[in-house]
């Protein structure tokens, strides 16, 4: 949700921004802009991708050792040129770039407007730079002080960069439930979104916490404080990204690769957790916390989006395996609904970026209430990764692609990883089954890998059905939600509209719908559900639809039925969505790109979303 950059140092601020926005392009990219100091205070900023911005700074001067850049998602005014950031202040002294929601910035803007300042954006950010200037000019204080006074009389989310024309040697930059990395290279700093723009220049990074707000010297000198004023010593962290890890790798989009390299991120998710020969499995995260959440009255599975489908898979697992109950939550309605919580439940929040305002709140209502809270996260050292008491990191790498695929993947290991570790603890599950899972669970990366092998078929099927207006997906069981999974994956980057179901709920509504120009997408990989979704195919059939199914190999029955059969390898039951959603990734990715849909960068959507 909107990424930012910021650059003080001997070198060019321009090209660092560009490239840093071009990283954090996933965040958002409805518009983007730099500012650059250079004697004046230059800005340009263009509505569309950074590409845009490039082609509108050609041939311009960018001049500039200290500058700061954005890639917007819009939050408080349209997509437009007047609504890009960076913002100028009225006395044109001070530019300001912003991710996060300002939610007092009407009650703000009325009050500077009283004292005549004006306002060329519709935005919240222009509202609290405005703020920053009038408390600086009224009080004649210094600007950090000015920023630190304004940023307590605001209230919502915010990763700030303020620049002063007067002041080319200083950045200052804050946060508060956005997130917010400093690179401190060899007399030069770098601020971010998140690491990807800073790794290629320096490895030492400090992490800042929210409500504290840092002044960055060029002469190297760095002083963190709180927005209480209290003096912090920087904590200076070693980054363990690869630079190859967020590029392309000679593929042609980021959801590509990431689709392709599910067979690596779930091996290396299960790295020294797990061994099938010796039967045992060691999340270190939950070993501290062991007794506790098996003696937990229930858990909580909350997150939104596709970490929400791996929740709903984590439900089955974890009853079926631990006989722990577990209630699967959106965040987003959890946290404003007056949830019954308290010390004996245990709350498991998923998320891959760690930074999802909604999923944030959750926890923290939980936590309030006493629960314990274990955060899966992919993103390390995220905001939902330190508000969680315990965890584990899925480790998929960098996740670019803005529709989620090798997260989903890793999510689905550790929580299978979860469920199994539960069970073995409290003795729910017998040695010679949990082998047996763990064996087939070793093997997963090579099946997954047999699934890869669908994408020619998978082509095949997308030309046909590619001008669909709706799409069904049904599944039973554990392949209900991975039926929401491939229909959210469909709709969100090809823009067909698309619905997943149980199967068996076909007949309670959805089947009106059905006629020879419907598409249905059936999982059909779950053997204990086999004849149930014979017959279901049958009562789509009886009416025209037309029937894609993924099916286990060799599944004569099925492929005498379907229109389309799609063959994924066999697998435990209890394992199979890791194998049937990758066909249905790769349907979403080629049905998209022969619509001419920007497969990574979706319309409206943004990677990581910071915003309620
Ligand atoms: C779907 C997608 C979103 C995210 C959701 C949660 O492809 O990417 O639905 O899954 O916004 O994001 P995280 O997992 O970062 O909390």
């Amino acid at each position: 949700m909107c990424g930012i950059v910021a650059y003080i140092g001997p070198k060019n601020a321009y090209p660092i921004l560009i490239k840093g926005l071009k990283r954090l392009e996933y965040r958002g990219y409805d518009s983007a802009g730099v500012a650059l100091l250079n004697g004046s205070l230059q800005i340009l900023k263009k509505e569309g991708k950074v590409s845009d911005l490039e082609n509108f700074v050609a041939g311009k001067s960018t001049e500039g050792t200290v500058g700061i850049g954005h890639t917007r998602w819009a939050t408080h005014g349209e997509p437009c040129d007047r609504n890009a950031h960076p913002h100028l202040s009225n006395s044109g002294n001070l530019a300001i770039i912003h991710n996060g929601i300002i939610e007092n910035y009407a009650a703000l803007k009325t009050e500077l407007e009283l004292r005549g300042y004006t306002f060329e954006s519709d935005t919240d950010t222009e509202v609290l730079l405005n703020l920053i200037e009038d408390i600086q000019k009224e009080e004649k204080i210094s600007t950090e002080e000015a920023v630190r006074v304004a940023l307590n009389e605001v209230v919502g989310a915010y990763a700030i960069v303020v620049i002063e024309k007067s002041k080319p040697d200083t950045l200052i930059a804050a946060r508060k439930g956005s997130p917010l990395v400093i690179g401190i290279g060899k007399g030069e700093f770098f601020v971010a979104s998140d690491a990807s723009p800073i790794i290629e220049y320096t490895k030492n990074v400090v992490y800042l916490n929210d409500e504290e707000f840092v002044v960055l010297h060029r002469d190297g000198n760095i002083e963190i404080k709180t927005l209480g004023n209290i003096q912090k010593t920087p904590y200076i962290q070693k980054l363990e990204m690869d630079l190859e890890k967020i590029e392309k790798g000679g593929y042609d989009y980021f959801m590509l690769k990431e689709i392709y390299e599910q067979p690596q991120v779930i091996r290396d998710c299960m790295r020294g957790r797990m061994n099938a020969e010796k039967g045992w499995i060691k999340l270190g995260g939950i070993s501290e916390f062991a007794n506790r959440i098996n003696n937990a009255k229930r858990i909580i599975i909350t997150a939104c989006g596709t970490s929400w489908h791996s929740g709903l898979i984590a439900e089955y697992l974890i009853e079926e395996l631990a006989r722990i109950p577990v209630e699967v939550e959106y965040a987003s309605e959890f946290r404003y609904r007056n949830p019954i919580v308290n010390e004996k439940d245990v709350v498991i929040a998923i998320s891959q970026s760690g930074e999802t305002a909604d999923t944030l709140s959750a926890i923290q209502i939980a936590k309030d209430r006493q629960a314990l809270i274990y955060g899966i996260c992919n993103v390390i050292g995220s905001s939902i990764a330190r508000a969680s008491h315990a965890g584990s990191y899925t480790h998929a790498g960098p996740e670019i692609g803005v529709a989620s695929t090798k997260a989903f993947s890793a999510q689905v290991t550790i929580l299978t990883l979860l469920a199994l570790q539960l069970a073995q603890s409290n003795g729910s599950i017998s040695q010679s089954r949990l082998r047996q899972i763990l064996y087939e669970l070793e093997a997963i990366p090579s099946k997954v890998e047999g699934a890869l092998k669908t994408n020619d078929k998978i082509v095949e099927i997308a030309k046909k059905y590619k001008d669909a207006k709706n799409f069904l997906y049904l599944g039973r069981g554990l392949n209900f939600p991975v039926a929401l999974e491939g229909a959210l994956k469909l709709k969100e980057i090809s823009y067909i509209h698309a619905e997943g179901y149980p199967a068996a709920e076909m007949k309670h509504g959805p089947i009106a719908l059905i006629d020879e120009n419907m598409p249905v997408v059936f999982i059909a990989t779950n053997q204990s559900a086999h004849e149930k979704i014979v017959s279901n195919i049958q009562e789509v059939k009886a009416r025209k639809g037309k029937v894609i199914a993924i099916v286990l190999e060799g599944d004569t029955v099925i492929r005498g039925l379907a229109d389309e059969v799609i063959e994924v390898p066999e697998t435990d039951e209890l394992l199979s969505p890791l194998v049937s959603i990758v066909p249905l990734q790769l349907l979403s990715y080629h049905i998209a790109l022969m619509r001419g849909c920007n497969v990574d960068q979706p319309r409206n959507l943004a990677k990581s979303v910071t915003v309620e």
